[in-house]
């Protein structure tokens, strides 16, 4: 029986579907205060619950989990038409020569508009990858939760003690804010551009503290001829910006550092399949990131082995450094027209998994998930029409929704 305090806050939603165990249902409510309370009949839960507030109602509306988006760095948010697109060297070419004035131009109302982008598309938790900790105070009073990728970046084994510390405070900085919303964690930059030693210590370091790590991995074919044969794109770049004809490390090596605790791996699209099954069994993941591979000229990632083979994988935006907006909804019609192959409702209800359940289980994250015990973050919207079917739900939420109607954060409406 719910307390007397518990009933005044009670809410409860009464959706025409719902997303419950992957699949969409009818005739159910949910009551709510910060956590999920019960899910049942409307009739039953007013019962239970005759102080809730019931929410206001629409025909052919949707309820889902609020969605995550693994993946995306708010740094670069002032970019639209600075960066060059096509093919990965000449868009990084591009990144290291707008740097300063991109990172420098984004400023916290910027971030903040991209952090609003992802919540007018249901987005209630994002990973924020973060190189400089500059967008940490947008994180702590954006409403979703961050999960804050303090990010490793640096080949050289000169540097690599200076990197290291100064890693070590944006990381403790992140830790003083846990109470805003802020989930600490680390992201190595990738196997081209860190350092082993420090790849290494990364490692043992989310281990040993138990955070969530990412690392970009075999994004572009020119990072893969690098690390495995020394040649292509990179060797020029490496001769330039550091007098080097030596990649730090090989895939298989690489791979190997990560044995001891899972990582998010974004990208992989140049990874074989031998190299995503083991990957699998050692209990990675992967971010896919579709419309980012196809701006940088890197190719489509092959979810359809990643199905065949279990593998788990969240669907991300990447950052507007190689996107066009952050919406989630955007990304999942990008993957919806890319993956041809896969039967296409089937397709759409492993995109909404990877956007909901799928992150949540990976990062232990107390969401992506309609059940009991479980933080009422919601993305509810509505369908222009009664659906073909129940089976038809995910696809006709991929292809018709621009904006959600309403986004619960802990049970608060936050937009
Ligand atoms: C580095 O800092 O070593 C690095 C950064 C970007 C690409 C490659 C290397
Ligand atoms: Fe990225």
């Amino acid at each position: 029986m719910a307390s007397a305090n518990e009933n005044k806050t009670m809410k409860i939603i009464n959706p025409t579907y719902i997303y419950l165990d992957n699949t969409f249902q009818e005739n159910l409510a949910v009551a709510f205060n910060a956590e999920i309370q019960a899910i049942d009949t409307l009739e039953n839960l007013q019962t239970q619950y005759p102080e809730a507030s019931v929410e206001d109602q629409a025909e052919n509306s949707v309820l889902y989990p609020g969605f995550i988006n693994t993946h995306v760095h708010l740094e670069f948010s002032k970019n639209r038409t600075t960066l060059e697109y096509g093919s990965f060297m000449p868009w990084l070419d591009s990144v290291i020569k707008n740097r300063e004035d991109l990172v420098s131009e984004c400023d916290n109302e910027v971030m903040m508009e991209a952090c609003k982008q992802m919540l007018n598309s249901g987005v209630t938790t994002f990973g924020a990858i973060s190189s400089f900790g500059t967008e940490l105070e947008v994180c702590t009073k954006t409403p979703q939760k961050v999960l804050f990728f303090n990010e490793l970046i640096g080949s050289q084994a000169a540097t690599a003690d200076m990197l290291y510390g100064d890693f070590l405070e944006r990381l403790n900085e992140s830790k003083n804010c846990v109470d805003d919303g802020i989930i600490p964690a680390i992201a190595i930059h990738s196997p081209y551009s860190v350092h082993p030693i420090v790849t290494q210590r990364a490692i043992a370091l989310a281990k040993q503290e138990e955070l969530p790590l990412s690392a970009h991995f075999l994004e572009s074919q020119a990072e893969r001829e690098w690390l495995t044969k020394e040649t292509g794109g990179f060797l020029n770049f490496f001769q330039n910006f550091f007098s080097t004809s030596k990649a730090v490390t090989t895939v298989e090596e690489f791979m190997h550092s990560l044995n001891q605790v899972p990582a998010h791996l974004t990208h992989a699209v140049q990874a074989t399949t031998e190299e995503l099954n083991f990957l699998n069994e050692k209990g990675h993941s992967i971010a896919h990131c579709p419309r980012s591979n196809r701006l940088l000229g890197c190719g489509r990632l092959a979810i359809e082995t990643l199905i065949e083979n279990n593998m788990p994988f969240t669907t991300a935006t990447d950052g507007l450094s190689s996107n066009n907006t952050l919406s989630i909804l955007d990304e999942l019609r990008a993957a919806l027209m890319l993956h041809h192959s896969v039967p296409i409702e089937e397709l759409a209800s492993v995109l909404i998994k990877s956007i909901t359940s799928t992150p949540a289980e990976i990062f232990s994250l107390n969401s992506g998930i309609i059940e009991i015990g479980k933080d009422a973050d919601f993305a509810f919207l509505t369908l222009p029409d009664k659906p073909s079917s129940l089976e038809s739900i995910a696809l006709h939420t991929i292809l018709h929704t621009n904006k959600v109607d309403k986004v619960y954060i802990s049970g608060n409406i936050v937009s």
